[in-house]
């Protein structure tokens, strides 16, 4: 009872002691949610079947959250997907090593980088990383090419037959990649891979391997032979075992004899080359080279394959997307059929680059990842996981998950992949590479090996299958398996020969309904206007015969499916003005439709549905218009509009400015006039004022300036302070004593015909103006700025820049900037207008002149200058430009001095001084008048797209242009300019760049602007005319910088050659040197181990010698020599004591022995004697006893008598 009650007691303490060892487990059950499970199995039994797997982390995932701890069995479990502990995770030192679960690949593949542990593993990785280097991955580029071109041949019995199971094909395909590139073997030639009994062995080890991880009882041979594995697991293993050690032992036999490997350059870091050097230098043993060989074919192989299969699986389900990709490619390679992909056409694959990713992202090849902490790993959210935690990294579900992909995040949707759709992801939040310290080594040469993949066989096959998407059942293995692989079809795409992408509608516009609907109603009176505006992904055209404006979502309609071609917006009442101008508001929920007579604003309905149309693609809908001051256009016949603005700072985005011919501009909200601001001298009732009109007092344009604190500021709510205040002395309270308050104010530049610019100071919503001017521009000119003044616009800049434009093509660039006094102190009074000195002068800095038709200037004929109004339209997207249009065409005005002033304005150095040194560029993009008769082909809308940037305009002769634009600003740089602003210093001292010289080169005085359709058909001498001028400016101004050009590239190649020569000989020499180096360095290691052995050799001496030195010194102490001598000859009795106790010892067990051996005789031979005998024998022992002690003392007694 008491020996149980002992056994239960040190049971319990064993069990408490194991506890308490793993108290830390215990306590992060407290920190981080998870499923307990049950006891001894913890949560083990949920993922016994690998089917099961996903799943189970799914529904724990969902229910507790992306980080989770539990147990397998007793071992500590988490399980994460979120993206910030995934990388506290990957880039954690104590987080290197694999989890338990791989041990099985050890046994399959060998113990190569995939499982080796830390710090093996880091010193593997970092000898093999050359071998996935830049320079070998291109070297490659021919291999994948080839044998995609190799696939090709044999996908064709396959086409148009049906459904087919293509991962048989891809695996081989990948497998004879895989091993030519890093083996530098062509398998082909093999009789293994030609009887497809090579891949069967791969296949049946990974197969074997992931059954071992996921049942490790299989682990045990005994187990495998039970359940029938281990027969074949073997031999397959010893098969491909031979296999890579032929391709080892070929290879170090050529590099005896000195023979080059025939498939492969003989770059030293290709794998091959780089593990059998470092066999050879005693680095890695034939085991690792054997190992790391068959880890790096495994890896590569299997999901390289499945990441194209199930990217082609995707695009059979998804087949917009396949068409758009297809597009994309077919674009880059117009000729199906065999072509080589270099490895810049990879990377410009934009669209092919997010489809590769969003498949990768909805099907991670590998789905789940493991590691295990070899120490406390302290993760940013303060939680400290403790050492000997088994971790799962689920990437399938984290790829997955709606937090962070949004709620389609379980559809395959490329756009997840859009620049502003990922920008704001965390950067673990798509891993199907891992990342951090452990990541995949091969995840470039499977990218660009992928996308040559994809894209030959997406130009070439058209993929279907009848299998849906919703329908897919992933399985959890190493890699990622379907439960049911869908088959896909191939049908040869049709070799069409696609129409030329028209260069001048690039968007295809001139065919649509929408613009055959606007030709229609053209106006027959060729004057410029502008019946086109565009607000984000919609483009506004108004429709004259009908009186309704059509738009349509440019964007969305790019694609070939579209249903909806345009909606008509129906005004609620009848518009019968003749409109000239449509301008949406800031927001775009109204619109300005502005004609000589008279506003409408239409109220844009609202938009939704899936392309963001108005009332979700409804064709007609009737939108609420109001017309402004109707009354008042009906009493003053004469009244004109001029220009109508929206206010830009409008909360409400509804406040529109008019500028009418009677020098007023009049404010509305909405439908209601909140003021009227007086511009100048009124214009007598009835009629213009002729006076006003010859003087050309009457203002033809007005622009809103960026806001400024006004300089009269004003005491602050005079009329609150009213009442505390003596009435009396209220003005003089007021100006002595309140506070002065800040007022914004909107500056209007009011510019009138004779070129007179004036300033109009007010707020955003105010009756109190302040009217000034006109305002000085210097440097003084000749005849005024502005003559022949027609438009003018404000870019805000720091000053803002004023573009004045003139009906004969002059466009002067000026700022706008504070007048340090006021010039003419006097208010002056103009026709009961108050007007004040300017504190605002006007500085012009340069005057571009435009051409106006190319007939005049051109042609050199010296015949009179074309005039025509001229409209100007800033570039929203990029502040250095704008657009002149014309009833000539369109300009596209750079204006250079901008980034130039921002530059120097940026500068922080106080003596710089500010010079223009860069001229502004006006560019002809489109010449709608090439002759010099009368009529004119006038631009009567110009629309300006934004992503993709892009121009529309409508010509008086019902064309539609539609062009793309530069969007980058430093493109539309002058090279000068641009390597100002470019801050490298060492450039500007090194000359030039090469880019800037060609920029230069390439810089146009004149450009050769694409001429719009004519009215009528030209004449033979016009056209002759048109041509020889065309020649002449492509001779001039295209062909010979080209020559330059190809000239100067010619010289640059060479001189690059040479560099490149020289340096490749100077890492040539380098890397002998390297090699020298290393060789003294291995030499020197050895010596300096011989060294430090002989030196502690020497030091024992040494210590010996001093002793005996110290022990012989005649000058040392007597009592020291004496102990010394005492310690000897105890040492020696010492010595001689423990020999005589080992022999004492020794006999003693001898001794022993005899005793036990001759007691067990005794035993033996014991005699039982009868009683009576035993006692007569013992009286008679007793008797002879006392017999001999008696002979004893006799003798004794003799002896001492006789001396001895
Ligand atoms: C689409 C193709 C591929 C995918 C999705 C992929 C994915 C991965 C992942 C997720 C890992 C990390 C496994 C872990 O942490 O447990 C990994 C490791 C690895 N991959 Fe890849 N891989 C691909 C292609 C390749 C290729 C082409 C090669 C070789 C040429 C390769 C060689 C390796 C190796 C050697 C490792 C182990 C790296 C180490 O632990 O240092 N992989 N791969």
């Amino acid at each position: 009872m008491l020996t149980w009650t002992l056994w239960c007691g040190l049971l319990f303490l064993l069990w408490f002691y194991f506890l308490w060892s793993r108290r830390r487990f215990y306590l992060l059950t407290l920190k981080i949610p998870g499923p307990l499970g049950y006891p001894i199995l913890g949560m083990a039994h949920w993922l016994m079947r690998r089917e099961d797997i996903l799943n189970a982390f799914g529904c724990f995932l969902d229910k507790h959250g992306p980080t989770i701890f539990s147990w397998l069995g007793p071992i500590p479990f988490m399980i994460v997907s979120d993206p910030q502990v995934v990388q506290d995770i990957f880039t954690s030192p104590h987080c290197i090593n694999k989890g338990i679960i791989y041990k099985a690949v050890d046994d399959g593949a060998g113990t190569g980088l995939f499982s080796l542990k830390d710090p093996q593993w880091s010193i593997h990785r970092k000898l093999l990383n050359p071998a996935f280097g830049h320079k070998v991955l291109l070297s490659f580029l021919p291999i994948f090419n080839r044998e995609t071109t190799l696939l090709l041949e044999q996908l064709k019995p396959l086409e148009d037959s049906g459904e087919k199971d293509l991962i048989p094909l891809l695996q081989r395909f990948t497998l004879g990649i895989a091993t030519q590139t890093t083996m530098g073997s062509d398998v082909k030639n093999e009789k293994s891979f030609k009887s497809n009994s090579l891949l069967g062995r791969y296949q049946c080890i990974l197969e074997t391997m992931t059954d071992m991880c996921f049942s490790p009882w299989l682990n045990s041979r005994f187990f495998r032979q039970l359940a029938g594995k281990e027969t074949p697991y073997h031999q397959a293993k010893t098969e491909i075992r031979q296999f890579i050690r032929n391709i080892i032992e070929k290879k170090l036999a050529e590099d005896k004899k000195g023979t080059l490997p025939t498939i492969q350059s003989n770059d030293k870091n290709i794998f091959l080359n780089l593990a059998t050097d470092l066999l050879r230098r005693g680095v890695f043993t034939l085991k690792n080279v054997e190992d790391e060989s068959n880890i790096i074919v495994f890896g590569a192989f299997e999901t390289t394959a499945n990441a194209v299969y199930y990217t082609l699986m995707l695009l059979a389900m998804f087949p917009d997307y396949q068409e758009r990709a297809f597009e994309e490619i077919q674009n880059m390679f117009p000729n199906a059929g065999d072509f080589d992909v270099t490895y810049a056409d990879t990377q410009q694959m934009v669209y092919l680059d997010l489809i590769l990713n969003e498949s990768m992202r909805v099907i991670p090849p590998v789905p789940v990842v493991s590691r295990q902490t070899t120490q406390d790993v302290k993760l940013s959210n303060g939680i400290v996981v403790p050492q000997g935690v088994q971790i799962a990294i689920d990437i399938y579900h984290m790829h997955r998950s709606k937090t962070i992909w949004g709620p389609d995040a379980e559809t395959f949707n490329p756009d997840h992949f859009l620049p502003h759709n990922i920008q704001d992801k965390h950067p673990y939040a798509y891993i199907p590479f891992t990342k951090g310290i452990r990541n995949c080594i091969g995840w470039r040469y499977a990218l660009i090996s992928a996308k040559i993949t994809l894209a030959k066989l997406l130009r070439n096959y058209r993929f279907t299958t009848s299998f849906p998407f919703e329908d897919l059942y992933f399985v959890e293995d190493i890699t990622m398996k379907l439960k049911a692989v869908p088959l896909l079809e191939l049908q040869k795409r049709k070799i069409i020969n696609k129409p030329a992408m028209s260069l001048t509608d690039v968007l295809k516009l001139n065919k649509t309904q929408l613009f055959a609907k606007i030709r229609d109603g053209l106006p027959l009176l060729q004057r410029t206007q502008n019946l086109l505006d565009c607000k984000d992904d919609l483009l506004f055209a108004w429709e004259a015969k009908e009186s309704c404006l059509l738009v349509r979502n440019w964007r969305s309609s790019q694609s070939a499916n579209v249903t909806v071609q345009y909606q008509t917006l129906i005004p609620s009442s009848t518009v019968s003005l003749e409109v000239d101008r449509v301008l949406a508001s800031n927001e775009g929920s109204l619109v300005a439709l502005s004609g000589r007579h008279g506003v409408t604003i239409l109220e844009l309905p609202r938009r939704w549905g899936p392309d963001g149309y108005y009332k979700d693609g409804k064709a007609s809908i009737t939108c609420r218009s109001y017309a402004l001051d109707t009354q008042l256009f009906l009493n003053n016949p004469h009244l004109e509009v001029r220009q109508v603005r929206w206010h830009p700072h409008s909360v409400s985005d509804s406040t529109l400015l008019v500028l009418l011919n009677n020098n007023t501009i009049r404010v509305y909200n909405h439908s209601k006039l909140r003021h009227v601001w007086k511009v100048g001298p009124s214009v007598v009732r009835g009629g213009t004022n002729s006076s006003l009109c010859d003087f050309g007092e009457v203002a033809v344009d007005f622009d809103i300036a960026p806001a400024a604190k006004s300089r009269d500021t004003e005491p602050a709510s005079v009329a609150e302070n009213e009442t505390a205040m003596d009435k009396s002395n209220k003005t003089l309270i007021a100006a002595k004593t309140l506070p002065k308050q800040e007022r914004i104010e909107w500056p209007v530049v009011v510019m009138r015909e004779n070129g007179n610019i004036y300033i109009l100071l007010t707020g955003l919503d105010s009756e109190v103006t302040r009217l000034q001017g006109p305002i000085s521009i210097t440097p003084q000119a000749r005849d005024n700025y502005g003559l022949e003044s027609c438009a003018i616009m404000i870019i805000p800049s720091l000053p803002p820049t004023i573009v004045i434009a003139e009906s004969n093509g002059k466009l002067h660039h000026a700022l706008l900037m504070g007048a340090e006094a006021a010039e003419h102190s006097f208010n002056e009074v103009d026709d009961f207008v108050l007007i004040e000195p300017s504190e605002y002068v006007i500085h012009v800095l340069e005057t571009v002149k435009l051409e106006l038709g190319l007939t005049a200037s051109a042609a050199g004929e010296g015949g009179a200058t074309h005039n025509c109004p001229i409209y100007l339209k800033r570039d929203l997207i990029n502040e250095m430009r704008y657009f002149a249009y014309h009833s000539a065409g369109l300009h596209a005005i750079t204006v250079n001095f901008i980034s130039e002033l921002q530059r120097y304005l940026d500068s922080e150095s106080v003596e710089e001084v500010f010079e223009l040194s860069a001229s502004s560029r006006a560019e002809y993009i489109l010449c709608t008048k090439f002759n010099s008769s009368e009529s004119v082909n006038a631009v009567l809308g110009l629309a300006l797209l934004q992503i993709p940037a892009g121009v529309v305009i409508l010509l008086g002769s019902g064309q539609v242009i539609s062009l793309k634009l530069v969007i980058d600003a430093q493109l539309l740089l002058t090279p000068k300019e641009n390597r100002q602003t470019s801050a490298d210093v060492s450039q500007q001292e090194s000359g030039p760049s090469f880019a800037d010289t060609i920029k230069s080169l390439l810089q146009r005085s004149v450009n050769q602007p694409i001429l719009a359709d004519k009215l009528s058909s030209p004449s033979a001498q016009e056209s002759y005319e048109l041509l020889n001028q065309a020649i002449e400016v492509l001779r001039e101004q295209y062909l010979k910088r080209h020559e330059l050009v190809r000239a100067a590239f010619a010289r640059h190649i060479n001189q690059m050659q040479l560099k490149k020569d020289q340096q490749l000989q100077e890492i040539e020499d380098l890397e002998q040197e390297r090699e020298l180096i290393s060789e003294k360095a291995h030499k020197l290691a050895e010596r300096f181990e011989e060294i430090s052995y002989n030196q502690e050799l020497l030091v024992r001496k040494c210590n010996g010698l001093m002793q005996k030195a110290n022990a012989s010194l005649p000058n040392s102490v007597v009592a020291e020599r004496e102990i010394s001598q005492e310690v000897d000859r105890l040492n020696k009795i010492t010595k001689s004591m423990a020999a005589g106790l080992e022999n004492a010892k020794k006999t003693l067990n001898k001794q022993r022995y005899h005793i036990a051996k001759s007691q067990e005789d005794l035993k033996k031979n014991a005699y039982e004697l009868p009683e009576k005998q035993h006692r007569t024998i013992t009286e008679i022992l007793t008797q002879l006893a006392g017999e001999i002690d008696r002979q004893i003392t006799d003798v004794k007694r003799i002896n001492k008598i006789v001396g001895v």
